[in-house]
């Protein structure tokens, strides 16, 4: 999604705005900008492609005050005229979002004289606020006045050549935060664009509006009352978001999966019973109560909560749906009061499940919990009881350690939840602990496995298609195994419940179609083989992930990997890692851009 940078300083600020740049790239984007106040004039510069681009084109230019911008394309294409910042008069404007009521913005303003050149809903914020200038001079008063017509999320960013020095900012549904130091003031979307400049940020609240110059920030709400925010030292370490040995993001995060699992499962300590305080204070109180539970999620994060689901109704015996947020958002479904709602996201800023959490609130249902990778973010801050996966930072679009410890999270969840419901022994609660507690070995022993995984690939880059397989709590682990393929390879692979092949997929199995079976050794395996074995009767290609302990043979169009180790309810956390390392290999082989996947977007802050 688009990324901003700001910063009113008293020193030249191009470079802090091309570095904080850099730092977005993961959020994903198709073009950049930047403008600055150059005397009696706004000097802007835009490009597609990289913002090593961008960088180069303004390397002659030195300036105090200035915006700058990523832009992932929603209205118009990617190109340099629809490219951020848009200038109108004396302003120029960045914006992240979407603007919902642009066409009519745009038919009043084209009717008032303003020439639109660009197909985007920025550009209306732009001459709206050029308008309120010639209502109120002051431009911290006409972004107010421009921000209460807007209809829709946003995060802007605004500068004015008539009134230099000055940055203003407004912040109504995407993230935006300040980073406040000793030569100057700054803006970003995230605190790793300001880790050069400084660690102490201020994260602002929907409807802020604030106005940055060198000396210091003001922050006023949408009406004009002044307000304070306080000061957090952000925790980012800036070697959490370099790239160090790895070749790409994916495969760090991949690789740092046992230390995510380790850092998270921490809270746990090194006892033998877990409270559930580890959820928030009022945590045993509002869970004891619960008779159903709603996860809302998307994409990945869905997975995870497929998975749980399993795990909450088996073991903890409560009953769970699980529902994609952008549908739950917009569908009439049966409010129950008594009904956890659980948001699954890595960024918390996910626009269709912050949607779908609000609207679920607003159907009465208050018993909320967040897990989420980003202790700041809105999704965290607007539910009751949050559960702060430690996985650090997550760079490369494809989520791989947020999925594995948001399973972890789950997992402490359905055991809460379980003793609560007197479902489990302490002897079963120590056993499950311990098993945790192992995860970080298990996984390091998977990693292992990578270079029989690269052989795996080379085979697969070359296909068209594929289909995972997978059965029980495994199916979800098939889904995520095709989403990862799909994204990061651009391979069109669809995930079936192995027992649902018959009812049509079937159809497509020949010899060009790969098969990937989740095949661990659970109560599910022999159908699951039963499965497998229709599949090479039809002469598909099948390539099994078992334990070492799954009788699976190796014959004639059957490869078989076998898993050092397996923990059985948490054998899912394990499953997925291989998964996560053939797609990235598979990516390696074709020479996609992993880590930036064409057209997606690391944190989706619009609908
Ligand atoms: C896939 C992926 C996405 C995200 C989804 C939700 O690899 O990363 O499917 O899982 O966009 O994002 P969060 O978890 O930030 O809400």
């Amino acid at each position: 999604m688009c990324g901003i940078v700001a910063a009113a300083a008293a020193s030249n600020i191009v470079p802090v705005l091309i570095e904080g740049l850099k730092k977005l790239e993961y959020r994903g984007y198709d073009s950049a900008g930047l403008a600055v106040i150059a005397g009696e004039n706004i000097r802007r510069i835009r490009s597609v492609g990289r913002v090593a681009e961008l960088a180069s084109a303004a390397a002659d230019v030195s300036a105090v005050t200035g915006i700058a911008h990523t832009r992932w394309a929603t209205h118009g294409v990617p190109s340099e005229r629809n490219a951020h910042p848009h200038v109108s008069g004396s302003i120029a404007v960045v914006h992240n979002g979407i603007i919902e009521n642009y066409a009519e913005l745009r038919a009043e303003l084209t009717a008032h004289g303003y020439q639109f050149t660009s197909d985007t809903d920025t550009e209306s914020i732009a001459h709206l606020i050029a308008a309120k200038l010639n209502v109120d001079a002051d431009l911290l008063t006409a972004v107010r006045l421009a921000c209460q017509r807007l209809v829709g999320a946003y995060a802007i960013a605004v500068i004015d050549w008539r009134q230099p020095g000055k940055v203003v900012v407004a912040r109504e549904g995407s993230p935006l935060l300040l980073g406040v130091a000793a030569d100057g003031n700054y803006a970003a979307s995230d605190a790793s664009a300001l880790l050069q400049v400084t660690r102490d940020v201020i994260y602002l609240e929907n409807g802020d509006i604030a106005e940055l110059t060198p000396q210091g920030v003001r922050i006023s709400l949408f009406d004009g009352t002044l307000v304070e925010r306080p000061i957090h030292v952000s925790e980012l370490s800036p070697a959490a978001i370099e790239l160090g040995a790895y070749r790409h993001y994916m495969q760090k995060e991949i690789f740092e999966q046992p230390a995510a699992l380790a850092n998270t499962l921490e809270i746990v300590g090194g006892g033998k019973t877990i409270q559930p305080g580890i959820f928030g204070a009022e945590a045993g109180q509002l869970l004891a109560d619960v008779d159903h539970i709603l996860i809302l999620a998307c994409g990945t994060s869905s997975h995870s909560g497929l998975v749980a689901r399993y795990w909450l109704e088996a073991i903890a015996g409560v009953p769970c749906t699980v529902e994609v947020a952008s549908e739950y958002r917009y569908r009439t479904s049966v409010p129950n009061p008594r009904q956890l709602v659980v948001a699954i996201s890595q960024s918390g800023e996910t626009a269709d499940t912050l949607a779908a959490l609000r609207h679920a609130k607003a159907l009465g249902q208050d018993k909320t919990l967040a897990i989420c990778n980003v202790p700041e973010s809105a999704i965290v801050r607007e539910c009751a009881l949050r559960f702060i996966t430690r996985a650090g930072p997550e760079i490369g679009v494809a989520s791989t350690k947020a999925f594995t410890t948001q399973l972890a999270a789950l997992f402490l969840l359905t055991l809460v939840m379980a003793k609560l419901r007197q479902r489990l022994s302490g002897e079963q609660e120590s056993a499950f602990i311990e098993q945790l507690r192992h995860l970080p070995v298990a996984v390091n022993k998977i990693l292992e496995l990578e270079l029989a995984i690269e052989i795996w690939a080379k085979r697969f880059a070359s296909k068209q298609h594929a289909l995972f397989l997978g059965r029980g709590r495994h199916y979800p682990i098939a889904m995520e195994g095709a989403l990862k393929l799909k994204e990061i390879s651009y391979i069109h692979a669809e995930a079936y419940p192995a027992g649902e092949l018959k009812h049509g997929p079937l159809a497509l199995v020949d010899r060009d179609m790969p098969v990937i079976s989740v095949a661990p050794n659970d109560a599910l395996l022999d159908k699951l083989k039963s499965n497998l074995e229709v599949v090479q009767a039809r002469g598909g290609e099948l390539y099994v992930f078992a334990d070492a302990d799954s009788e699976i043979p190796e014959s004639t169009g059957v490869h078989i990997l076998r898993l050092p180790e397996h923990y059985g309810a948490l054998s899912p956390i394990l499953h997925i890692v291989p998964l996560q390392l053939l797609s990235y290999h598979v990516a390696l082989v074709k020479g996609t851009d992993v880590d930036k996947p064409r057209n997606l977007a690391k944190s989706v802050t619009v609908e």
